[in-house]
């Protein structure tokens, strides 16, 4: 269980409709990047709609440790950012990925030492592909087994840095983006496959001078001004009402003010080639990010070869695509996803035996897996979530459509990313009695 978080709590998750209009938690990539770059402004920015998950509270000590003040409750806060970075000492980046991968950047950048450690899910993760490209432009990191915690030292400073990137991973080009930002020099980094552009989106906002095309990215030393941040809702979140309104007879739910930036929206193309009822309305932008509108009604699904390269900008959703995959006609196949064994869990597994348990049959590949839609779910279905929030809420997707819904052994792990999960959810599954 992610530290900080409370016990374990059985949910049972009820079948049937989904109904109703609703804004799903802020977009927590996009948060992080708010509170992480917004403390390098030296100036003072209103965020707006920060996700209040317990991920991003990681980040708000990290911030504050950094030396910036934060003030205001919740989503709403005032960022007074440092005049210079302060060495944070000890991070406890908790559950949170990305609080560990992008610090390392800021911190190797800007020559601080510091130790970061997390929870024992995070402990798990790998850290070298981090690690291994800082080091490279002149970082003193170390890690312990390619793992947290880590240790920067002072190092003789930065170089601009150059690097190919190994596996499509935003975090990593983010790091990297954030170290040659805060040491003062330029980077490129290549091998991109269309990972979430949101750094390179917030840095331009922000005033940097960056170019990226989707596989190659240039930033040249720059430095920021302080501008306002909105954050749009977070499609990861939105995935489980969209797939559970799809899969449940009688649903149409509309997501409002959703982020619709096309490094995220894989989710929503792998849909629509299932034949997925899906409209999109009030397309707009707020803060260099696309944001609009999506409704999504009941449909007959059938499988799909998921298109590989769709697989960087919906590697967050595949919990929710499974789930899809799982009410259609045929066997969907999902590959180029080895990322997936390297997440909160390894979603290979995770997501095969939640889907095994509803009688689903699944085939398991190293890079990915084979869901074949089933006539009939079970009438019993029992969940192990393992402390992944994915997991959790895919199950409650699954139980939309179920004869008699899911048991969670704990889907109070929502929390790491969408407080207020249970919430919306009991709202949707009320939208039919209004
Ligand atoms: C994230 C990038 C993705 C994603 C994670 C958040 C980010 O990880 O899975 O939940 O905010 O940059 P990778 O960059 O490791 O693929």
């Amino acid at each position: 269980m992610p530290r900080g978080m409370s016990p374990a709590s059985a949910t049972r998750f009820r079948p049937g409709p989904l109904r109703g209009a609703l804004r799903v938690a802020p977009d927590k990539s996009i948060s992080h990047r708010a509170l992480l770059i917004g403390a390098l402004t030296g100036g003072e920015l209103q965020l707006s709609n920060l996700n209040t998950g317990a991920d991003l509270e990681a980040t708000r000590q990290a911030v504050r440790a950094l030396g910036a003040r934060l003030d205001g409750e919740g989503g709403e806060v005032t960022l007074h950012a440092p005049q210079r970075l302060h060495a944070p000492g000890v991070v406890d980046c908790l559950n949170s990925g990305t609080t560990m991968r992008l610090l390392m950047g800021i911190l190797a950048g800007a020559n601080l030492p510091a130790r970061l450690t997390g929870d024992d899910s995070l402990s798990r993760r790998p850290m070298e592909r981090v690690a291994g490209p800082l080091r490279d432009a002149g970082a003193l990191i170390t890690t312990t087994n390619g793992h947290a915690p880590v240790e920067l030292a002072a190092h003789t400073g930065l170089k601009a840095v150059a690097h190919h990137l190994r596996v499509p991973s935003a975090q990593v080009k983010t790091a990297l983006l954030l170290a040659a930002l805060t040491a003062g020099t330029s980077a490129e980094i290549t091998g991109d496959e269309h990972s979430r552009d949101h750094t390179e989106r917030m840095l331009r906002y922000l005033g940097a001078s960056i170019a990226w095309d989707g596989t190659r990215i240039a930033l040249a030393a720059s430095t920021l001004n302080a501008r306002d941040i909105e954050v749009p809702g977070d499609p990861s979140a939105a995935a489980f009402a969209i797939v559970g309104a799809l899969v449940t007879p009688h649903s149409e739910v509309r997501i409002e003010r959703l982020c619709l930036n096309p490094t995220r929206d894989g989710l929503l193309r792998a849909l629509q080639a299932m034949g997925a009822d899906l409209t999109i309305r009030d397309a707009h932008e707020v803060c260099g990010e696309p944001v609009g509108d999506v409704v999504a009604r009941s449909s007959s699904l059938h499988a799909i070869d998921l298109d590989p390269a769709l697989l960087p900008t919906m590697i967050d959703e595949v919990p929710a695509l499974a789930v899809a995959a799982a009410y259609a006609r045929g066997t969907t196949r999902i590959r180029n996803a080895a990322e997936l064994r390297v997440k909160e869990s390894d979603r290979v597994e995770t997501i095969a035996a939640m889907l095994e348990a509803a009688g689903v049959t699944v085939a398991r590949h190293p890079d990915g897996l084979d869901v074949s839609g089933a006539e009939h779910m079970n009438e019993r279905i029992e969940v192990a979530s393992h402390g992944d929030h994915r997991i959790a809420m895919a199950a409650a997707a699954l139980a939309a459509g179920s004869p008699s819904g899911v048991q969670v052994d704990d889907a109070g792990c929502a929390r790491v990313s969408y407080p207020q999960f249970h919430e919306a959810w009991e709202f949707l599954q009320q939208g039919v009695a209004r």
